[in-house]
C-alpha cells in the first residue's frame, strides 16, 4: 500500500467528506487521527479506520481554537508516532443574500474555513519541518474559484483557502513539504441535505427535497451526477504520494467549474 507507515490527521473527519478521506487514507495504508468538533462522530470514524487494520485516534478539536489545534497535533505525534499528512477539511456554510447576511454568520464562516485552516497548518508545520517531510491538503471548493449568489461569505472563505494554500506552498517548497487544495463540486453530505443545507435553500415551491437535489445536479454538473467523499480521498492519496506537485487547487467536480 502506497501510504504504509505514514501518519495522517483529518480535521472535520467525523462525517461527510472528512470521513471519506480518512477511510481512503486508511485503505491506502496510513494510520489516521480523526479530529472533529463532535467527539462521538470522530470516535465512530476512528473505529472504522481500525476495522480496516490501521491505527487510529479520535480527538475532539475545534479548529478555531489555537489550543485545540496544538492539542490535536500533539496527540497525533505522541500516540501515532509523527505527522506526515494533514487534511484540513473542517468547514461550515452560511446561505443568505449579502443584505441579509448577519455579521455573526460571516465571522463564523471566516473563523472555521479560513482561520481554522491557518491555525491547523500553523500547528501541523513544526512536526513536518522537524522530519523534512509533509503533505498538507486543504479543502476549498469550486466556490473557491467562482462566485455563487447567496454564498458570498462561503465563497470568500474558499477563495481565501486557495490563496493561503498557494502562498504556504511557496513558503515551504524547499522543506520537503507540499501544500495543495482540493475543490469539491457537489457531494451529498449534511452541507446539502442537513436542516440548514443547500437543498432547503434551493428548493422551489411545490418541489420535494429529492427533486431539488436532482435538479441541482442536472443544472450545475456537466456529468449530471454528484461526486463522493471517496473521490476526495482518492485525490488526497495522490497528493500524499506526489513529491513534485504543490500549490495546486484541483477540482473534483464532474465538470462544474470548467
Ligand atoms: N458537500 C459539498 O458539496 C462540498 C463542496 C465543496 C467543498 N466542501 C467542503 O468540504 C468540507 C467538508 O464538508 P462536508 O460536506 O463533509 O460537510 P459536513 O457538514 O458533513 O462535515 C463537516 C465536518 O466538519 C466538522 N466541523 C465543523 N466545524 C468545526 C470546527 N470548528 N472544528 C472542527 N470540526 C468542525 C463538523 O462537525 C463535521 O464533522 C468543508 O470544508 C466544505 O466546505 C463541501
Amino acid at each position: 500500500m502506497s501510504l504504509q507507515g505514514r501518519v495522517a490527521l483529518v480535521t472535520g473527519g467525523g462525517r461527510g467528506i472528512g470521513r471519506g478521506i480518512a477511510l481512503q487514507l486508511a485503505r491506502a495504508g496510513a494510520d489516521v487521527a480523526v479530529a472533529d468538533l463532535l467527539e462521538a462522530n470522530a470516535e465512530a470514524v476512528a473505529g472504522e479506520v481500525r476495522a480496516l487494520g490501521r491505527r487510529s485516534l479520535a480527538v475532539r478539536a475545534d479548529v478555531t481554537s489555537w489550543d485545540d489545534a496544538q492539542r490535536m497535533v500533539a496527540r497525533t505525534v505522541t500516540e501515532l508516532g509523527g505527522l506526515d499528512i494533514a487534511v484540513n477539511n473542517a468547514g461550515v456554510l452560511s446561505i443568505a443574500p449579502v443584505a441579509e447576511l448577519s455579521e455573526e454568520a460571516f465571522d463564523r464562516v471566516m473563523a472555521v474555513n479560513v482561520k481554522g485552516v491557518f491555525l491547523s497548518c500553523k500547528a501541523e508545520l513544526p512536526a513536518m519541518q522537524e522530519r523534512g517531510f509533509g503533505r498538507i491538503v486543504n479543502i476549498s471548493s469550486t466556490a473557491g474559484k467562482n462566485g455563487f449568489p447567496g454564498l458570498s461569505a462561503y465563497c470568500a472563505s474558499k477563495f481565501a483557502v486557495i490563496g493561503f494554500t498557494n502562498s504556504l506552498a511557496k513558503e515551504v517548497a524547499q522543506q520537503g513539504i507540499t501544500v495543495n487544495a482540493i475543490c469539491p463540486g457537489i457531494i451529498g453530505t449534511d452541507m446539502w441535505h442537513g436542516e440548514h443545507g443547500l437543498v432547503e435553500a434551493l428548493r422551489r415551491e411545490g418541489e420535494s427535497a429529492e427533486q431539488a437535489w436532482a435538479r441541482s445536479l442536472a443544472e450545475l454538473i456537466p456529468q449530471g451526477v454528484a461526486q463522493t467523499p471517496e473521490d476526495m480521498g482518492d485525490l488526497t492519496v495522490y497528493f500524499a504520494t506526489a513529491a513534485h506537485v504543490t500549490g495546486q487547487a484541483f477540482n473534483v467536480d464532474g465538470g462544474l467549474g470548467l
